[in-house]
């Protein structure tokens, strides 16, 4: 009997469900994949990130179009993201950028349109994606607030930035999302989403939060899961949260290619070639975790399972219980928390200006 039989799952392939999250995983032997909705699994994405994460199938409110406001690294990623799940989605799909040439270049082979101007791009749009710097959102949301459709979702994933800034910008009336007016540009019905995906976005693998603001409907939140979940786990948390997210899984991405880079190291020190070395932490790596995943239980639980007496097990753990690693841990994401709230401090205060360009391309984007 292997782990996941200990833990009542039927044979392969393998669903569990997050006793935390209630997110579904379906695991057929060397992959996990989140379903974070209650929709049914169809078939595998067409591509080779299908074994990273990304959720399969699209809900029913998500079949309108889809404008992304800047074709950077996160823009393009959500592009591919959804034209992986449904190459279809191509036909949905309008993308603009400071210079539509440039993009045009960029989303060569893609098949989906590029707008001229952001104008544009939302017009008729039914969700807007806002993956632009922070400190080119005051503008952008300037220019598009009267081209938006009414009862369209906006979902920003610009870092650190409140929905509050955003529906400002837009001249979204609070409680608009519920049905009450709003004054000119966006206007009535317009929600508007905060999400906080991570860079294995690129890989179909971020693990992504989402917030409601006070225009937020049940709609829209149905939209930015529907959308995001095409680049990986989606999860609602209060916008309070967003700063232990950005510390949690926004910064993420970096502790683990610490400790990727440290069991490479360390398997080169006990005489392993680098290339063995790192193929081995990557899978060790990618494995436990599936292994959590795919059994919902808590890490200490199936730490213990994997400790024998007088083994090799317990003798790494006192030494790594000596070298403080779960405290480094604790303090590296408390830090990071910390560092978020002092920077998104400056959008909460009225009467300070937006970070400016050079902060932002310093420290503000990506976190
Ligand atoms: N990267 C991450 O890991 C990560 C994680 C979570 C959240 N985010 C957030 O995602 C957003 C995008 O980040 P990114 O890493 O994708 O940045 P990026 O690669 O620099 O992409 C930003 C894009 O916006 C375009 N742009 C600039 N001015 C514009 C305008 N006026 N109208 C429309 N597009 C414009 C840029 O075009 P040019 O290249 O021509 O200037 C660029 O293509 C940021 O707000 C960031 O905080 C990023």
């Amino acid at each position: 009997m292997n782990l996941l039989e200990a833990y009542g799952a039927p044979k392969g392939p393998w669903v569990a469900r997050s006793r935390t999250s209630g997110a579904q995983y379906i695991v057929p032997s060397e992959v996990a994949r989140p379903v974070t909705t209650r929709r049914k699994r169809t078939e595998a994405p067409p591509s080779a990130a299908a074994s990273t994460g990304a959720t399969a199938g699209a809900s029913r409110a998500d079949r309108g179009s889809i404008a992304v406001l800047g074709g950077g690294n996160m823009g393009l990623a959500l592009v591919r993201g959804l034209l992986a799940r449904d190459p279809k989605a191509a036909s949905r799909l309008v993308v603009s950028s400071r210079e539509a040439g440039r993009l045009r270049e960029r989303m060569r082979g893609l098949n989906v349109r590029v707008a001229e101007t952001n104008s544009e791009a939302v017009e008729g749009a039914q969700v807007v994606v806002l993956a632009v710097k922070p400190q080119i959102l005051p503008g952008v949301l300037a220019e598009v607030r009267a081209s938006i459709s009414p009862g369209a979702t906006v979902v920003s994933i610009a870092a650190g930035v409140p929905t509050s800034v955003i529906e400002e910008g837009l001249g979204v009336a609070a409680g608009a999302g519920a049905g009450s007016g709003a004054g000119s540009g966006a206007g009535a019905g317009t929600g508007v989403v905060r999400a906080m995906p991570n860079v294995a976005a690129s890989v179909r693998a971020s693990a992504t939060a989402i917030a409601r603001g006070r225009s937020t409907r049940p709609v829209d939140l149905e939209r930015a899961r529907g959308l995001l979940s095409a680049v990986g786990l989606v999860l609602e948390v209060e916008e309070d949260l967003m700063d232990a997210v950005t510390g949690l899984s926004g910064t993420g991405p970096l502790y683990l290619f610490l400790i990727l880079e440290g069991l490479s190291d360390a398997g080169v020190k006990v005489g392993l070639s680098r290339a063995v070395s790192s193929e081995l932490a990557i899978q060790t790596l990618v494995g436990a975790a599936q292994l959590v995943q795919a059994t919902g239980e808590h890490p200490a639980k199936l730490r213990d399972l994997v400790t024998s007496p007088g083994g090799t097990a317990i003798t790494a753990l006192h030494s790594l219980e000596k070298s403080g690693l779960k405290a480094m841990l604790l303090d590296a994401v408390e830090a990071a928390t910390k560092r978020s709230q002092e920077l998104g401090a400056r959008w909460k205060t009225p009467s300070a200006p937006p970070p400016t360009a050079g902060e932002s391309s310093a420290s503000r984007s990506p976190p």
